[in-house]
């Protein structure tokens, strides 16, 4: 294992994103003039250190066909699954006939448009030496309350060292393939990749990221998205 090892993202995009009560799954929602799933693989297929991006759709996907990614390269298909982590999943297996078992893997959620290059190479400059990988976060800026089913506050939570977890998370292919497997045969509930590297007993590194690597979840972060590419493009 060493740092030459490449670099490959796999992007999770076989969800239907029930929460934004659109039509159409959010990842083909229209963005500052393309596609919410366009604008994330952009920014990935054209960061140098890319050598492939594998994307995993769900099966009955009828939006995926329709778009223009001509000038996208080294793009690679696989099939979705019931929940993110089986879609993952498969994208790791699609990718492990390209790719060696020790090069790394960003995966990156399709539903985050607004991924900066910077970011993505401060994570591989951080973790391309580490043994484990890790993933983007931000330090958590709010008191944190535990509440009761009822809606009472039981709990003031210390923020000390809190974070909230973001992708990419950047893991070596082997490993997360094992970990995720794993994970899912103790019917562990996977939240995020970190998690079921953590299940196999891993520590992986907290990378802080931007603040505008936000996810399109409810109807609102459209516009939200929209402020932060138009803010991007005029930093450029
Ligand atoms: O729903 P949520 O925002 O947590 O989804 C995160 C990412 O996982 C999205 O890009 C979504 O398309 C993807 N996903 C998937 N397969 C699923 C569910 C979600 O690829 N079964």
């Amino acid at each position: 294992m060493n740092s030459l090892n490449r670099f490959w993202s796999v992007v999770p995009a076989a969800g239907v994103g029930s929460r934004m009560g659109a039509s159409i799954p959010k990842q083909y929602l229209t963005l500052h003039c393309k596609t919410v799933i366009e604008h994330t693989l952009s920014r990935l297929c054209s960061h140098p250190q890319m050598s492939g991006v594998v994307v995993a759709i769900s099966a009955d996907d009828q939006y995926w066909q329709k778009l223009d990614l001509s000038g996208y390269v080294n793009i690679h298909l696989a099939e979705g699954g019931a929940e993110r982590c089986h879609s993952v999943l498969n994208g790791l297996h699609g990718l492990s006939e390209m790719a060696d078992e020790n090069d790394w893997v960003l995966v990156h959620d399709a539903a985050r448009p607004c991924i900066h290059h910077d970011d993505i190479s401060h994570m591989i400059e951080t973790l391309k030496d580490h043994p484990v990988g890790g993933l983007l976060g931000l330090p958590v800026a709010d008191t944190m309350k535990r509440t009761g089913a009822e809606g009472n506050v039981l709990q003031t939570i210390s923020r000390d060292n809190l974070w909230r977890a973001l992708t990419p998370q950047m893991f070596r292919l082997g490993q997360l393939q094992k970990a995720l497997q794993t994970a899912l045969d103790d019917q562990f509930l996977v939240t995020d990749d970190a998690s079921a590297m953590e299940h196999i007993g891993l520590q992986p590194r907290m990378v802080e990221g931007r603040a505008d690597n936000i996810k399109i979840t409810r109807p609102d972060d459209l516009s939200l998205a929209e402020m932060y590419l138009a803010q991007q493009e005029k930093q450029q």
